[in-house]
């Protein structure tokens, strides 16, 4: 098979599993919330832009449009924890770091290697996987617990 039709395959399966805020994610936090519709928003088109074979440089911005918005989300649940006494925050803290750490390499190795199949099936577990586990539990458990503080 033509290494175009891996790409077009592995990109469509890309393309098919956007990331789509559902209630079940709230954390409670309206704050927090919206955040995370914005993440989606940009991660989804992240997603786009990959699956649509846009140029290099075009993915590129749109992947730093991400990382910028990761950094400012992150920094607003991390102030909320450390305002509020949170006992899980180095845990949740940790998470963070080494989320903009991975973002950071698949950054480096979009760089240094350009689009490929490999690439978009490994940004979607960080893209899509990795948002979907850390909301439904790690933000999920500090909603409940800012909640229960009556936040
Ligand atoms: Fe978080
Ligand atoms: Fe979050």
């Amino acid at each position: 098979m033509p290494m175009s039709h891996l790409m077009t395959d592995a990109n469509r399966g890309v393309a098919e599993k956007l990331l789509k805020w559902t209630e079940d994610l709230s954390t409670g936090i309206g704050v927090i919330d919206d955040q995370h519709k914005e993440l989606f928003k940009r991660v989804n088109s992240l997603l786009s832009s990959m699956s649509q074979g846009k140029g290099k440089e075009q993915v590129a911005a749109v992947l730093g449009f991400l990382s910028d918005y990761v950094v400012t989300h992150f920094g607003t649940e991390e102030q909320y924890m450390g305002a509020h006494g949170y006992p899980g925050l180095q845990a949740h803290k940790g998470e963070h770091a080494s989320y903009v750490e991975k973002l950071s390499r698949l950054r480096e190795r979009f760089d240094r290697e350009g689009q490929s199949s490999l690439l978009a099936i490994e940004s979607q577990r960080l893209l899509v996987d990795w948002w979907l586990n850390h909301i439904g539990k790690t933000d999920k458990a500090l909603g409940a617990f800012l909640k229960a503080k009556g936040i």
